[in-house]
C-alpha cells in the first residue's frame, strides 16, 4: 500500500468513529424505554392512578403476588399520600400488577456449586 493510499484509509477510519458511537448511543436510548408499562388490559389506569409521584420504572422494577402489590398500594396510602381508589379500581389495578409483574420464582441466580468456587486463602 502506498503512503497516500494509508493516508485516505486513515481518513475514512477517523471520520467512521463518530458514527459507530451514535449507533452505540441510539441502543443505550432504546434501553431506556424499559420503564415503560407492559400494555396489557387495564394499563392505563396504572398509568393514570400511579406515575404522578413517581415514575413507572419504580413500578415495573418490583414483583409479587396480589397480596405483595396490595400492601404496596396500603402504605402509598397511609404514607405517601396515595388517595383510596376504590375497591372497583384498586381491583383492576391489581390484576393488571399481578399478571403483568407477580411473584418471580427466583430472583437471583443460584449460589455457585462449591467445587466449582474458587479458592481462597482460608479454604
Ligand atoms: C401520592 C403519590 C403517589 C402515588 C399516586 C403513588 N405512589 Fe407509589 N410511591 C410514592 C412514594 C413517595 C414512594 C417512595 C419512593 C421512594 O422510596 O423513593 C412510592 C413507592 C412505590 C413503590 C416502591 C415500593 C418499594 O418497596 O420500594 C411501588 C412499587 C409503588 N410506589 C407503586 C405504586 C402504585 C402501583 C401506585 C398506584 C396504585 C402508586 N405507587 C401511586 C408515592 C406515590
Amino acid at each position: 500500500m502506498t503512503n497516500k493510499m494509508k493516508l485516505i484509509w486513515l481518513t475514512l477510519i477517523t471520520l467512521s468513529l463518530p458514527l459507530l458511537f451514535t449507533a452505540a448511543n441510539s441502543t443505550a436510548q432504546e434501553s431506556l424505554a424499559t420503564d415503560e408499562l407492559i400494555q396489557e388490559e387495564n394499563w392505563q389506569l396504572v398509568r393514570d392512578n400511579c406515575t404522578e409521584c413517581h415514575s413507572s420504572l419504580i413500578i415495573v422494577q418490583n414483583s409479587g403476588n396480589r397480596a405483595v402489590w396490595k400492601s404496596r398500594i396500603e402504605w402509598m396510602q397511609s404514607s405517601h399520600g396515595l388517595g383510596e381508589l376504590g375497591p372497583e379500581l384498586e381491583g383492576s389495578i391489581l390484576d393488571y400488577l399481578t399478571s403483568n409483574y407477580g411473584q418471580k420464582t427466583a430472583s437471583r441466580r443460584q449460589a455457585l456449586p462449591i467445587h466449582l468456587m474458587p479458592t481462597t486463602p482460608n479454604s
